[in-house]
């Protein structure tokens, strides 16, 4: 790829994402786009060039896609496993409307497309322990719903069309740049916020309550990765399990209290995002990505919880 668009550059992975392309593609060679650019940080805005995109509109992504001669498009729009929940019109209609037009869009332009999917891919009859690469995706949840079938339109255009489409299921994923955009694994975020600034968390989830997660600059380098990686060695295309770590809420605090003793958390359920959680992967078998495209993440809860803390101590304190 030498001329890449980014769709969603305002939200969470996209805040992060579209610095590190521009630092190995070239500022000028990367496209940060959002239905709002006011969720663009100073940093994009300052760094590159940037438009105002819905991409529920594809002539708004073709006209960028032409203008900029782009050969690769980060799809990151989507709405996220709660909200979309309580407005599964608007999850349906965003996600499915952002990845139809991009697929289209990237046929006409001839460029490759990456979509993450979700651990919300899975659903009731998926084993939640050591959930392997293929296997029953029936989620009960209107987000898992669109990943599920953004999976499959998107191995359709490549097997039909040879549309290079590429993706991963994320799990939750944990950063300190932009606040996490409306999921059910944004606690996990939030007690970090909540343990620096030296306030007690009411966590959302049960203390059993296990699933995968994955720290920012993991999810980053696997974004990149993925696309980079030698089309004759994918075996599997949309979308591979990827993982980094997988723990409960009981662990992650104990964590933070290692090194910050005082810190206080009590359970409060939220039904919906409990009903949801209870039916992701426990952990995933991500051995697909590792051994297709050599998928290997830097980052334990450990690891990440000293750097979390330390960043945002840095930003908040
Ligand atoms: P986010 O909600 O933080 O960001 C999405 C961005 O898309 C926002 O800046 C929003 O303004 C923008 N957007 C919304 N509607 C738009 C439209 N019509 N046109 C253009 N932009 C629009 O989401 P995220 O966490 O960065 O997630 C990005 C992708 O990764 C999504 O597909 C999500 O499902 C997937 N994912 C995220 C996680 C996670 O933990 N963050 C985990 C698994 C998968
Ligand atoms: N973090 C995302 C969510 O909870 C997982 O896809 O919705």
């Amino acid at each position: 790829m030498k001329n890449i668009l980014v769709l969603g550059s305002g939200g969470q992975i996209g805040s992060e994402l579209t610095l590190k392309l521009r630092e190995i593609y070239g500022a000028a060679n990367v496209v940060a786009t959002d239905l709002n650019p006011n969720r663009l940080t100073q940093q994009i805005k300052d760094g590159g060039p940037c438009h105002a995109c819905d991409a529920t509109d594809a002539k708004q992504i073709a006209q960028i896609v032409a203008d900029y001669k782009i050969d690769g498009i980060y799809n990151l729009v989507a709405i996220l496993s709660a909200t979309a929940e309580k407005n599964p019109m608007l999850g349906w209609n965003v996600g499915m409307g952002a990845l139809l037009n991009c697929l289209e869009v990237a046929r006409e332009y001839k460029a490759a497309l990456f979509t993450p999917s979700s651990i919300g891919a899975f659903g009731p009859g998926t084993p939640l322990n050591g959930t392997p690469q293929d296997t029953i995706q029936r989620p009960r949840t209107i987000y898992g719903v669109t990943k599920v079938t953004g999976e499959l339109l998107s191995d359709y255009y490549f097997s039909r069309y040879g549309v290079d489409t590429r993706s991963v299921r994320f799990p939750g994923l944990i950063s300190y740049v932009m606040p996490p955009g409306g999921g059910t694994t944004d606690y996990a975020v939030d007690i970090y916020y909540a343990a620096v600034m030296g306030k007690k968390f009411v966590c959302p989830l049960s203390k059993e309550t296990q699933l995968d997660m994955m720290y920012m600059p993991d999810a980053i380098d696997a974004a990149i990765n993925i696309m980079e990686a030698d089309a004759d060695k994918l075996i599997h295309r949309n979308s591979f399990n990827v993982t980094a770590m997988h723990f409960t809420p009981e662990e992650i605090y104990a964590e933070i209290r290692k090194h910050k003793p005082d810190f206080i958390m009590t359970y409060e359920s939220d039904p919906l995002k409990q009903a949801i959680a209870d039916l992701w992967p426990n952990w995933m078998d991500d051995s697909c990505a590792r051994k297709e495209w050599g998928f290997a993440p830097k980052y334990d809860l450990p690891k990440m919880t000293v750097d979390m803390l330390e960043k945002l101590s840095e930003k908040l304190l």
